[in-house]
Protein backbone atom coordinates (compact mmCIF):
# COMPACT_ATOMS: atom_id res chain seq x y z
CA UNK A 1 0.00 0.00 0.00
CA UNK A 2 1.23 3.98 -0.43
CA UNK A 3 3.06 4.25 2.33
CA UNK A 4 1.54 7.95 2.86
CA UNK A 5 -2.18 6.11 3.09
CA UNK A 6 -1.36 3.20 5.37
CA UNK A 7 -1.63 5.20 8.82
CA UNK A 8 -4.58 7.07 7.48
CA UNK A 9 -6.42 3.96 6.39
CA UNK A 10 -5.64 2.17 9.78
CA UNK A 11 -6.93 5.33 12.01
CA UNK A 12 -10.13 5.70 9.98
CA UNK A 13 -10.62 1.85 10.33
CA UNK A 14 -10.21 1.90 14.17
CA UNK A 15 -12.13 5.37 14.03
CA UNK A 16 -15.25 3.49 12.14
CA UNK A 17 -15.10 0.52 13.87
CA UNK A 18 -14.98 2.65 17.42
CA UNK A 19 -17.89 4.43 15.77
CA UNK A 20 -20.05 1.08 15.99
CA UNK A 21 -22.00 1.80 12.77
CA UNK A 22 -20.94 -1.46 11.49
CA UNK A 23 -23.69 -2.47 13.99
CA UNK A 24 -26.53 -0.91 12.24
CA UNK A 25 -25.55 -1.60 8.34
CA UNK A 26 -28.14 -3.93 6.15
CA UNK A 27 -28.12 -5.62 3.20
CA UNK A 28 -31.33 -5.93 1.92
CA UNK A 29 -32.77 -5.46 5.42
CA UNK A 30 -30.62 -7.83 7.36
CA UNK A 31 -27.89 -6.72 9.15
CA UNK A 32 -24.41 -7.14 8.24
CA UNK A 33 -21.42 -6.68 10.18
CA UNK A 34 -18.91 -5.65 7.93
CA UNK A 35 -16.98 -1.98 6.27
CA UNK A 36 -18.55 -1.11 2.95
CA UNK A 37 -15.12 -1.05 1.88
CA UNK A 38 -14.65 -4.88 2.67
CA UNK A 39 -18.01 -5.50 0.48
CA UNK A 40 -16.67 -3.41 -2.41
CA UNK A 41 -13.25 -5.80 -1.95
CA UNK A 42 -15.24 -9.05 -1.80
CA UNK A 43 -17.21 -7.69 -4.86
CA UNK A 44 -14.46 -7.29 -6.68
CA UNK A 45 -12.64 -10.84 -5.84
CA UNK A 46 -15.61 -12.80 -6.52
CA UNK A 47 -16.63 -11.64 -10.33
CA UNK A 48 -12.31 -12.31 -10.60
CA UNK A 49 -12.15 -15.66 -8.57
CA UNK A 50 -16.18 -16.67 -9.73
CA UNK A 51 -16.02 -19.74 -7.54
CA UNK A 52 -17.83 -22.85 -7.20
CA UNK A 53 -18.22 -22.47 -3.40
CA UNK A 54 -17.79 -19.25 -0.75
CA UNK A 55 -17.20 -20.75 2.49
CA UNK A 56 -18.35 -17.89 5.25
CA UNK A 57 -17.04 -18.67 9.09
CA UNK A 58 -19.55 -16.89 11.05
CA UNK A 59 -22.98 -16.09 9.87
CA UNK A 60 -23.94 -13.87 12.93
CA UNK A 61 -27.62 -11.99 11.23
CA UNK A 62 -27.26 -12.69 8.15
CA UNK A 63 -26.73 -9.94 5.86
CA UNK A 64 -23.52 -10.97 4.79
CA UNK A 65 -24.32 -14.85 3.90
CA UNK A 66 -27.14 -12.89 1.76
CA UNK A 67 -24.43 -9.93 0.36
CA UNK A 68 -22.18 -13.44 -0.81
CA UNK A 69 -25.51 -15.01 -1.96
CA UNK A 70 -26.29 -12.04 -4.20
CA UNK A 71 -22.74 -11.70 -5.66
CA UNK A 72 -22.94 -15.47 -6.64
CA UNK A 73 -26.24 -14.68 -8.38
CA UNK A 74 -24.87 -11.55 -9.85
CA UNK A 75 -22.38 -13.84 -11.55
CA UNK A 76 -24.48 -16.44 -12.69
CA UNK A 77 -22.10 -19.08 -10.81
CA UNK A 78 -21.47 -20.30 -7.32
CA UNK A 79 -23.31 -21.09 -3.79
CA UNK A 80 -22.35 -20.36 -0.33
CA UNK A 81 -21.56 -22.17 2.89
CA UNK A 82 -22.04 -20.43 5.83
CA UNK A 83 -21.19 -21.59 9.40
CA UNK A 84 -22.15 -20.62 12.67
CA UNK A 85 -22.97 -22.00 16.16
CA UNK A 86 -25.74 -20.59 16.27
CA UNK A 87 -27.44 -19.69 12.99
CA UNK A 88 -30.59 -17.34 12.27
CA UNK A 89 -33.32 -17.38 9.68
CA UNK A 90 -32.36 -17.10 5.93
CA UNK A 91 -34.23 -17.03 3.10
CA UNK A 92 -31.82 -17.40 -0.16
CA UNK A 93 -31.59 -20.21 -3.17
CA UNK A 94 -27.86 -20.07 -3.39
CA UNK A 95 -26.99 -19.93 0.52
CA UNK A 96 -26.90 -23.36 3.02
CA UNK A 97 -26.28 -22.88 6.76
CA UNK A 98 -24.34 -25.46 9.19
CA UNK A 99 -24.81 -25.06 12.65
CA UNK A 100 -21.59 -25.99 14.47
CA UNK A 101 -18.19 -24.75 15.28
CA UNK A 102 -15.95 -24.20 12.66
CA UNK A 103 -13.01 -26.19 13.93
CA UNK A 104 -15.31 -29.36 14.54
CA UNK A 105 -14.91 -32.62 12.59
CA UNK A 106 -18.60 -33.07 11.91
CA UNK A 107 -19.01 -29.25 10.28
CA UNK A 108 -15.71 -29.64 8.56
CA UNK A 109 -17.21 -33.02 6.72
CA UNK A 110 -20.61 -31.01 5.48
CA UNK A 111 -18.41 -28.42 3.65
CA UNK A 112 -16.31 -31.23 2.59
CA UNK A 113 -19.61 -32.86 1.18
CA UNK A 114 -20.65 -28.92 -0.55
CA UNK A 115 -17.10 -28.39 -2.33
CA UNK A 116 -16.64 -31.93 -3.40
CA UNK A 117 -13.87 -31.03 -5.25
CA UNK A 118 -14.88 -27.51 -6.46
CA UNK A 119 -13.00 -24.40 -6.28
CA UNK A 120 -13.19 -22.25 -2.88
CA UNK A 121 -12.98 -18.93 -1.46
CA UNK A 122 -12.77 -18.54 2.39
CA UNK A 123 -13.97 -15.43 4.47
CA UNK A 124 -13.20 -15.99 8.56
CA UNK A 125 -15.35 -13.94 10.18
CA UNK A 126 -16.25 -15.98 13.72
CA UNK A 127 -14.60 -16.43 16.87
CA UNK A 128 -11.46 -13.18 16.37
CA UNK A 129 -9.41 -14.66 18.95
CA UNK A 130 -5.93 -14.50 17.28
CA UNK A 131 -5.46 -18.51 18.50
CA UNK A 132 -8.24 -19.48 17.01
CA UNK A 133 -8.22 -17.17 13.64
CA UNK A 134 -4.32 -19.65 13.26
CA UNK A 135 -6.64 -22.48 13.85
CA UNK A 136 -8.74 -21.67 11.22
CA UNK A 137 -5.83 -21.13 8.98
CA UNK A 138 -4.39 -24.15 9.05
CA UNK A 139 -7.52 -25.96 8.50
CA UNK A 140 -8.92 -23.85 5.81
CA UNK A 141 -6.22 -23.31 3.78
CA UNK A 142 -7.04 -26.86 2.07
CA UNK A 143 -9.98 -25.56 0.52
CA UNK A 144 -8.35 -22.83 -1.23
CA UNK A 145 -8.00 -22.92 -4.84
CA UNK A 146 -5.14 -21.49 -7.17
CA UNK A 147 -5.64 -18.14 -7.49
CA UNK A 148 -8.17 -17.70 -4.68
CA UNK A 149 -8.83 -16.00 -1.38
CA UNK A 150 -8.63 -16.29 2.28
CA UNK A 151 -9.42 -13.42 4.19
CA UNK A 152 -9.22 -13.04 7.58
CA UNK A 153 -11.65 -10.47 9.23
CA UNK A 154 -11.10 -8.01 12.13
CA UNK A 155 -7.16 -8.77 11.39
CA UNK A 156 -6.59 -5.33 13.34
CA UNK A 157 -3.07 -5.21 12.87
CA UNK A 158 -1.46 -2.97 15.20
CA UNK A 159 -0.06 0.48 14.29
CA UNK A 160 -3.39 2.50 15.22
CA UNK A 161 -4.17 5.13 17.38
CA UNK A 162 -6.68 3.22 19.35
CA UNK A 163 -5.34 -0.28 19.24
CA UNK A 164 -7.18 -3.16 19.58
CA UNK A 165 -6.69 -6.00 21.71
CA UNK A 166 -6.79 -8.74 18.76
CA UNK A 167 -4.84 -8.62 16.25
CA UNK A 168 -4.20 -11.84 14.27
CA UNK A 169 -1.39 -10.75 12.29
CA UNK A 170 1.71 -12.16 13.62
CA UNK A 171 -0.34 -15.35 12.99
CA UNK A 172 -1.03 -14.65 9.87
CA UNK A 173 2.66 -13.49 8.92
CA UNK A 174 3.57 -17.43 10.55
CA UNK A 175 0.87 -19.37 8.12
CA UNK A 176 2.83 -17.44 5.14
CA UNK A 177 6.24 -18.61 6.17
CA UNK A 178 5.37 -22.15 6.74
CA UNK A 179 2.85 -22.29 3.41
CA UNK A 180 4.89 -20.22 0.91
CA UNK A 181 2.20 -21.32 -1.95
CA UNK A 182 -0.02 -18.33 -0.12
CA UNK A 183 0.67 -14.78 -0.35
CA UNK A 184 -0.30 -11.75 1.02
CA UNK A 185 -2.03 -9.01 -1.17
CA UNK A 186 -2.49 -5.53 -0.98
CA UNK A 187 -5.80 -3.79 0.35
CA UNK A 188 -7.94 -3.14 -2.47
CA UNK A 189 -9.74 -0.78 0.01
CA UNK A 190 -7.83 0.37 2.90
CA UNK A 191 -9.59 1.48 5.87
CA UNK A 192 -11.80 -2.03 5.79
CA UNK A 193 -12.07 -4.61 8.50
CA UNK A 194 -9.82 -6.86 7.05
CA UNK A 195 -6.72 -4.79 6.67
CA UNK A 196 -3.49 -6.76 5.71
CA UNK A 197 -5.85 -9.82 5.95
CA UNK A 198 -5.93 -10.81 1.71
CA UNK A 199 -4.34 -13.86 2.04
CA UNK A 200 -4.41 -15.47 -1.97
CA UNK A 201 -2.83 -18.68 -2.92
CA UNK A 202 -0.74 -18.71 -5.71
CA UNK A 203 -2.13 -18.93 -9.06
CA UNK A 204 -0.53 -22.04 -10.79
CA UNK A 205 1.07 -20.05 -13.14
CA UNK A 206 3.04 -17.96 -10.71
CA UNK A 207 4.04 -20.88 -9.03
CA UNK A 208 5.97 -22.71 -11.94
CA UNK A 209 7.50 -19.60 -13.02
CA UNK A 210 9.11 -19.15 -9.53
CA UNK A 211 10.35 -23.11 -9.79
CA UNK A 212 12.00 -21.56 -13.11
CA UNK A 213 13.85 -18.95 -11.14
CA UNK A 214 15.09 -21.40 -8.90
CA UNK A 215 16.65 -23.79 -11.66
C1 LIG B 1 -18.63 -11.08 13.63
S1 LIG B 1 -20.00 -12.17 13.71
C2 LIG B 1 -20.21 -12.59 11.99
C3 LIG B 1 -20.65 -11.41 11.17
C4 LIG B 1 -21.10 -11.71 9.78
N1 LIG B 1 -20.13 -12.46 9.02
C5 LIG B 1 -21.37 -10.40 9.07
O1 LIG B 1 -20.48 -9.90 8.35
O2 LIG B 1 -22.45 -9.87 9.25
C6 LIG B 1 -19.26 -13.56 14.42
C7 LIG B 1 -20.12 -14.82 14.50
O3 LIG B 1 -19.24 -15.91 14.75
C8 LIG B 1 -19.92 -16.88 15.53
N2 LIG B 1 -18.91 -17.75 16.14
C9 LIG B 1 -18.07 -17.48 17.17
N3 LIG B 1 -17.26 -18.53 17.40
C10 LIG B 1 -17.60 -19.49 16.49
C11 LIG B 1 -17.11 -20.78 16.21
N4 LIG B 1 -16.13 -21.35 16.91
N5 LIG B 1 -17.68 -21.48 15.18
C12 LIG B 1 -18.69 -20.94 14.47
N6 LIG B 1 -19.18 -19.70 14.67
C13 LIG B 1 -18.65 -18.99 15.67
C14 LIG B 1 -20.77 -16.07 16.49
O4 LIG B 1 -21.86 -16.84 16.92
C15 LIG B 1 -21.15 -14.85 15.63
O5 LIG B 1 -22.43 -15.02 15.08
Amino acid sequence: MHTKLEPAALRFMHVYFSSGVWQRSHWRGVLIEKSPLDLMAYQEAIFEVRPDVIIELGTRWGGSAMFFGDMCELVGHGKVVTVDIKQPKIDHPRVTQVEGSTVDGSTLEEIQKHVAGGTAFVTIDDDHTPEHVARELEIYYRFVSPGSYMVVEDSFPRGAPQSYHLDSTPHIRAFLKRRPEFELQPDRYPGGFSMRGWIRRKPTSDILSEMEEVR
